[in-house]
């Protein structure tokens, strides 16, 4: 399973390298991990994840910027990784946790990096239909706690969008940081703690939404958007507007925060969205500040850390040798 540019997986368990055997990948001390659709996967099932799994191949292409033609997710990750990881992105190896369909995935082969791209869910076979496996590029079904990749081996690892749907963001946080290279950078997100999440009815919606099946909860939301959407649209160039409307509607749009969109992809992303932010099983909340903690207590160096409202978006760089 070695390409040339990244690092070779390996079994989570025992650290050790794997021997390809069929349709398994086999470990010296035993263990067999399934490949299925072209797809090692590390996990026996995908635990609390499987609504994102769906939500994932539901809406496979929607927030890709080829697709939307609004480069959002490459603003977005440049202003994550800053200046200096950002430049040296060309012909380095990334470690991707978390990747669901690829939105960050496309922008980072899109910068000449090598990615290897992981996630707990279905969302694998996602990535893998919009960025077939390649030299420059692996998937793997596995869990950011037990990574199939030994110490060390990234120039970045990077994590946006995830952490706070996981048991412990700051352990998640942990086992990433063992992944970066002396000299390489962590690049991660949070969900910011926010009064409009706990003025609005979504935490009431979610208290049913996440305990149905994945399929129910994607049909419910997709129902909920249906009905609440049109009134968000009546009043889309209002700030104040919208605020109103998000009284009583659960539905998350982007009207304000993205008038580029067009109508087709206003629908979809307040979808996907919605379900996102309606179905995930764990939601934490993190502020700037016990971001950058947990970045010193990892010991790394060249901290940033930065509220931007409903998000906090961080990096460090663990020391060189
Ligand atoms: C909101 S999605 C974000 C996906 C992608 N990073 C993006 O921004 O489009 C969160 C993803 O994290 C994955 N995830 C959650 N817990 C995980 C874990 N312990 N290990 C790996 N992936 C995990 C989910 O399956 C899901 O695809
Ligand atoms: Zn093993």
């Amino acid at each position: 399973m070695h390409t040339s540019s990244l690092p070779a997986l390996c079994c989570p368990q025992h650290g050790q390298p794997l021997v390809a055997r069929g349709a398994e990948l086999e470990c010296p001390s035993g263990c067999r991990h399934a490949i299925r659709d072209g797809i090692p996967r590390f996990v026996a099932n995908d635990a609390y994840a499987s609504a994102f799994g769906l939500q994932w191949l539901r809406y496979q292409k929607t927030q890709l910027d080829s697709y939307s033609r609004v480069p959002v997710s490459a603003r977005r990750l440049e202003r994550c990784f800053g200046p200096a990881a950002w430049s040296a992105l060309r012909g380095a190896r990334v470690l991707e946790a978390g990747c669901g369909a690829g939105r960050f995935t496309e922008v980072l082969l899109g910068q000449g990096a090598a990615v290897a791209s992981i996630d707990l869910s279905e969302a694998v076979v996602a990535n893998a239909r919009n960025f077939p496996v390649g030299e420059r590029h692996v998937i793997a079904q596995a869990d950011i706690f037990a990574l199939p990749f030994a110490p060390g081996q990234f120039d970045a690892v990077m994590c946006i969008g995830v952490l706070q749907h996981t048991p412990s963001p700051e352990q998640a946080i942990a086992a990433l940081a063992r992944q970066v290279r002396p000299g390489g950078w962590l690049v991660i997100d949070h969900y910011a703690y926010t009064l409009s999440w706990y003025t609005k009815t979504a935490p009431l919606f979610r208290a049913f939404l996440r305990r149905m099946s994945p399929e129910r909860g994607l049909r419910a939301t997709e129902a909920i958007v249906e009905a609440f959407l049109p009134m968000h649209r009546a009043v889309r160039s209002s700030r104040v507007g919208q605020a109103l409307v998000s009284r009583v509607s659960p539905v998350i749009c982007f009207y304000q925060a993205l008038p580029e969109l067009d109508d087709r992809l206003q629908e979809e992303w307040a979808f996907l969205d919605t379900h996102d932010s309606l179905t995930d099983w764990y939601k934490h909340f993190r502020t700037a500040g016990q971001l950058r903690r947990c970045l010193v207590e990892l010991g790394l160096d060249d901290i940033w850390a930065e509220d931007r409202g409903s998000n906090v978006e961080a990096r460090g760089r663990r020391p060189s040798n």
